[in-house]
């Protein structure tokens, strides 16, 4: 059992598709989850959007509008409520609004946003519509080159330099529901415990990862009691 935080720790949580899986938000490699019924290379890489724009638009607006019709849960609202402590940072790989709609502060989107659009011509960024077109014209520069501001397969995640700080400063690194396979998030319970942190898992089907301590179980059941013992 990780002693909870002492009120001046400095906390990283890293959460994945399972903090919005009871939410109804499918998860990616869960039976039946997104890259069992999409191909990824069609729908999540720069190749793939250069040879049919419409389809991945067609991809995202769908995870749009189901997002747009969810709700945050009981893990989200923990984690807003979590994020109002000082020395906290919220990391999430989800694409999703949920951490925001539960009120959570300065969420750090390193795959992205899929509320908002970027244009690769320009690099302007503004609030997605519900629905977007290969043919809808940037705003700022008038190009059909608008798409998800989200990051693909082969890209580099965002605002990294600032996830690196707050890991190498991290008393307690927490991840939450993600299986820990895609990189670099797969290697910052490493970097975390490099830097002397200790490390705690929260998940429904464990990584495998070396944390020092791993509870299993739904994000709903296990995030709220864990943010309790840390805000005391
Ligand atoms: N509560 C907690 N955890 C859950 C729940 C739940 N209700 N349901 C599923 N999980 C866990 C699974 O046990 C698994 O560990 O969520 C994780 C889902 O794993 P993935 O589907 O691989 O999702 P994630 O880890 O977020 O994927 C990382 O891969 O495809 C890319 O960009 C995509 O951000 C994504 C990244």
């Amino acid at each position: 059992m990780i002693r909870p935080a002492a009120s001046s720790a400095r906390i990283v949580v890293l959460s994945g598709a399972g903090l919005s899986a009871e939410s109804g938000l499918g998860t990616f490699r869960d039976a039946g989850g997104l890259w069992a019924r999409y191909d990824l290379e069609e729908v999540a890489t720069p190749q793939g959007f250069a040879r049919d724009p419409a389809l991945v638009h067609d991809f995202y607006n769908a995870r749009r509008a189901n997002m747009t019709a969810s709700a945050p849960n009981a893990a989200h609202e923990a984690l807003a409520r979590l994020s109002r402590r000082d020395g906290v940072t919220l990391v999430t790989q989800n694409i999703d609004d949920l951490l925001e709609r539960a009120g959570a502060r300065g969420v750090v989107h390193m795959h992205g946003d899929l509320s908002r659009a970027l244009c690769h011509a320009c690099g302007a960024r503004w609030d997605a519509p519900a629905v977007m077109s290969p043919e809808a014209p940037c705003p700022d520069c008038g190009a059909a080159a608008t798409r998800p501001d989200v990051v693909w397969f082969g890209e580099m995640p965002y605002r990294m330099e600032e996830i690196e700080t707050a890991l190498a400063a991290a008393d307690l690194f927490v991840s939450v529901g993600t299986s820990g396979t895609v990189y670099p998030a797969a290697g910052f319970a490493a970097l975390a415990r490099a830097a002397g942190a200790r490390t705690l898992e929260l998940n429904l089907d464990p990584s495998g990862g070396d944390f020092d301590e791993v509870r299993t179980g739904p994000a709903t059941q296990l995030v709220p009691g864990w943010v309790d013992e840390v805000m005391g």
